[in-house]
């Protein structure tokens, strides 16, 4: 590490209408070092990025790169300047192949002429370099699992010339797997002298691949801190406020008759003869890699895709579920992991987002009762925790987590016998975590029967009562409360004895 700083941010400033986003934040980056950008959800960090990068503009403030003072434009002034971003909601061209979206912005510059050999072959190269020789250059990128897009992603960065690099949240979509070999590439990279800012709200990560932590609260600087002898503790406190007990509130479990039986499901290539029960009051957590199956698993249980074979039954009873809305009618929830294509209708309003799922309760003989469906949004966006503007905002105005929220606040709203939460604490800083637990047991007190599928072990291995493990398609093995074990875990996602 040297002393000049590579990237310099000198009291940065930005709103959107009256919410002020950055109240003069100071930053810096180094040469070789690996530094943490954290803060609740809603903190800012996104926005401090976007401004680097040349996707917002600042409305006061000063940026230094290398000492000098520059202007961030652009997004193309800002890749000029050496810098590379991986956004926090990554845009790729899902029509287009790996190879092309890895050199989109610098297809054009051959004025017509592409060489598509060639540009496969150093696709290819850049995907072997990150340890991922498996992902085939021609692929179509909206073929690909949403791990693999992002490491497509990161190699459309890495063919840039670039010196500093931004990553937002980018392991919230890959497995162990995946993050150790992100991480063997963000080393390298540091080694070589690039700075790189990593943003995350996993702080076990955070500890394992950053050297120091800037941290933000509700758009001011709480300061710059050495990782070297802090613990995780110490992080929250900083970045809440407060310090916090437990991050998996307790609860007193409560398991009754099977509320859903699933038997024998195939669909594509990633459901084959999947079987399993979910009692009520009972939190069934589905560990696997990425690929293994899981997410398809739970669409075709709730219709989102063609369920070719199988039977479901819900409390005993047989029933036939060909689109989301006969699932949602028979009281089945889905919190689907892609929030941005699934989740949250991005450019209608919250309150809209909040009720959607459970609209008709709120007429009566053709009446709507708007009151009564704003206080029934409030209060479930207020459970969670959920910083937002007005209700009428459109939900594309919130901060990433805070859009997972309003995601998750509709199945409170609603009232399901079952709901299928996919991955539902990516992204969410660890307060609204905590809510997200609480949340879940207090769903499951209700006597709701709740499937989690998460790829983060340690949550899995916590809030579950039992784990079904998925692996190519298939469950390669149950574990009961018991016999959880980070090491039982792996074997059977990752198919060793
Ligand atoms: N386009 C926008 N329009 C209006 N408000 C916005 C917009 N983008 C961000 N904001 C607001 O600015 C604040 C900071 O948001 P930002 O996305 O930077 O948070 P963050 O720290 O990245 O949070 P997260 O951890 O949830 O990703 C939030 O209050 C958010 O609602
Ligand atoms: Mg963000």
């Amino acid at each position: 590490m040297t002393d000049k700083p590579l990237i310099e941010m000198k009291q940065i400033t930005k709103s959107y209408g009256g919410i002020r986003a950055l109240k003069g934040i100071d930053f810096h980056l180094y040469q070789g070092e690996v530094r943490a950008l954290l803060g609740e959800n809603g903190a800012g960090k996104s926005t401090l990025m976007k401004i680097l990068s040349g996707a917002e503009s600042m409305d006061s403030g000063e940026i230094l790169v290398n000492g000098e003072t520059v202007s961030v434009t652009s997004p193309k002034r800002s890749r000029d300047l050496g810098i590379s971003t991986i956004y926090q909601e990554f845009i790729l061209a899902p029509q287009l192949s790996v190879a092309e979206n890895i050199f989109l912005d610098r297809l054009s510059e051959r004025k017509g002429l592409i060489c598509w050999k060639a540009l496969c072959q150093k696709a290819g190269a850049l995907l072997k370099q990150m340890g991922f020789e498996n992902i085939d250059p021609m692929t179509k990128v909206g073929d690909l699992p949403v791990a693999y897009q992002q490491i497509v992603e990161i190699c459309k960065a890495l063919s840039r010339e670039a010196r500093v690099l931004i990553l937002d949240e980018p392991t919230a979509v890959l497995t162990f797997h995946e993050i150790e070999k992100l991480f063997q590439v963000i080393r390298k990279l540091r080694d070589e002298g690039w700075g790189i800012i990593y943003i995350s709200h996993r702080l076990e990560e955070v500890f394992q691949i950053c050297d120091r932590a800037t941290i933000l609260k509700d758009g001011t600087l709480v300061g710059a801190y050495e990782l070297r002898g802090m613990e995780k503790k110490d992080l929250v406190n900083l970045m809440v406020g407060r310090t916090m007990q437990n991050y998996y509130p307790p609860r007193e479990i409560n398991i009754g008759q099977e509320v859903l039986r699933a038997e024998h499901l195939k669909a594509g290539s990633l459901v084959d003869d999947v079987s399993f029960q979910v009692r009520a009051g009972e939190v069934l957590g589905f560990y696997g890699l990425v690929g293994a199956g899981r997410t398809e698993t739970m669409r075709a249980l709730f219709g989102a895709d063609v369920l070719q074979e199988g039977e479901i039954r819900l409390e005993g009873n047989k029933i036939q579920i060909r689109n989301p809305s006969e699932a949602v009618k028979n009281g089945i929830g889905l919190l689907p992991e892609d929030r941005k294509k699934e989740g949250v209708l991005l450019k209608l309003p919250i309150r809209w987002n909040t009720t959607l799922s459970n609209i008709k309760t709120f007429s009566f003989w053709g009446i709507h009762n708007h009151r009564r469906e704003r206080e029934v949004a409030r209060k479930a966006l207020k459970d969670l925790h959920t910083k937002y503007g007005s209700l009428e905002d459109a939900a594309n105005s919130l901060s990433g987590g805070n859009q997972q929220k309003v995601a998750l606040a509709k199945w409170l709203v609603a009232g399901c016998k079952v709901v299928i939460l996919d991955e539902p604490t990516r992204g969410v800083d660890i307060g609204a975590k905590r809510e997200i637990y609480s949340i879940i047991n207090e769903l499951a007190r209700a006597g709701t029967g709740i499937v989690v599928v998460s790829s983060e072990m340690e949550e899995i291995m916590n809030i579950s009562d039992r784990i079904l493990v998925m692996r190519c398609g298939k469950i390669t093995g149950e574990l009961k409360k018991e016999e959880i074990t980070e090491q039982r875990l792996i074997q059977l996602a990752m198919g060793v004895s």
